[in-house]
């Protein structure tokens, strides 16, 4: 069984470095220059971890400007097998609640700025152009422990959800609202794509446990999103994800996922044209 190391992706709020045992601070560089912020080193009940505060630990990084590629790359370099990430988002259908957790199953790009692949020139570790399957962005296997993790801690929540990332840093207007619930997305945030993408470009298993804190600004009879409700919901809830990692991360341990490392380390080399 091949030794597993988790990497953990936190979003606004849930980025606490108390999460993990024997921590250590690294800062680290990438052939796409620096993650948001130094890398968290330490152990989950025994298990190598490493934790990245997506926004910077002083939240000062918006999200168009996340060096999303520096973040993965630097997960990888660190010998990463999984990434399991948290963001906040909205709901966009009525049975997503303030306080439920979305284990992510798909996604819809809104986003516009961002740089999605590590095959564009810049890096000479990384020649060709990838053209990587995105029919299965998120590892089904990851999830559905993760959810059964959340399931046994009693919390709300959804095993799956299309997720609609948008570029932000404003919110959806009411129309936009409407339009994502006609997509049939169910939440809405600013930062899954393209680190899903990336995850995945890198061979990563990657899971994303979405804490819904606002119903976005379709639903006239419920405030509509702003930061404070956004961020007030999310530290209130904050504490649950940091509960389901510490059950998930001993049990992902516990398992083979060989077969799986493999089996994307495969699609990402064959997506390749050189
Ligand atoms: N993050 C939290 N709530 C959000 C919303 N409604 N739209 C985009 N990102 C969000």
């Amino acid at each position: 069984m091949s030794a597993v190391k988790v990497g953990i992706i936190g979003g606004s709020g849930l980025d606490d470095p108390q999460l993990l045992e024997n921590r250590q601070e690294k800062s680290v560089t990438t052939p796409f220059g620096k993650p948001s912020d130094v890398l968290i080193t330490g152990t989950i009940k025994g298990v190598s971890c490493v934790l990245l505060a997506r926004h910077g630990r002083r939240h000062n990084i918006q999200p168009t400007d996340v060096n999303y590629r520096a973040n993965v790359w630097a997960m990888r370099q660190e010998g990463c097998t999984h990434l399991v990430v948290t963001t906040a988002c909205g709901s966009l259908q009525e049975n997503f609640h303030p306080g439920d957790i979305v284990l992510l199953d798909d996604f819809i790009d809104r986003t516009t700025k961002r740089k999605q692949t590590f095959y564009d020139g810049s890096s000479e570790a990384h020649v060709g152009i990838s053209h990587v399957p995105m029919n299965e962005p998120f590892c089904p296997r990851l999830r559905q422990l993760i959810g059964s993790c959340v399931s046994s801690l009693g919390y709300s929540f959804h095993d799956r959800g299309t997720m609609v990332t948008i570029e932000g840093p404003r919110f959806s207007t009411r129309a936009e609202s409407r339009l994502w619930r006609q997509w049939k997305a169910d939440v809405v945030n600013m930062s899954t794509v393209p680190e899903v993408v990336l995850a995945k470009e890198a061979g990563l298993l990657y899971a994303s446990m979405a804490l819904v804190t606002d119903y976005d600004s379709w639903r006239e009879d419920h405030e509509a999103v702003h930061v404070e409700l956004a961020m007030k919901t999310f530290k209130e809830n904050a504490e649950k994800a940091c509960s389901v990692l510490l059950k998930a991360i001993p049990q992902i341990a516990q398992e083979d996922w060989q077969a799986d490392i493999q089996k994307n380390t495969d699609i990402a080399a064959s997506s390749i044209m050189k």
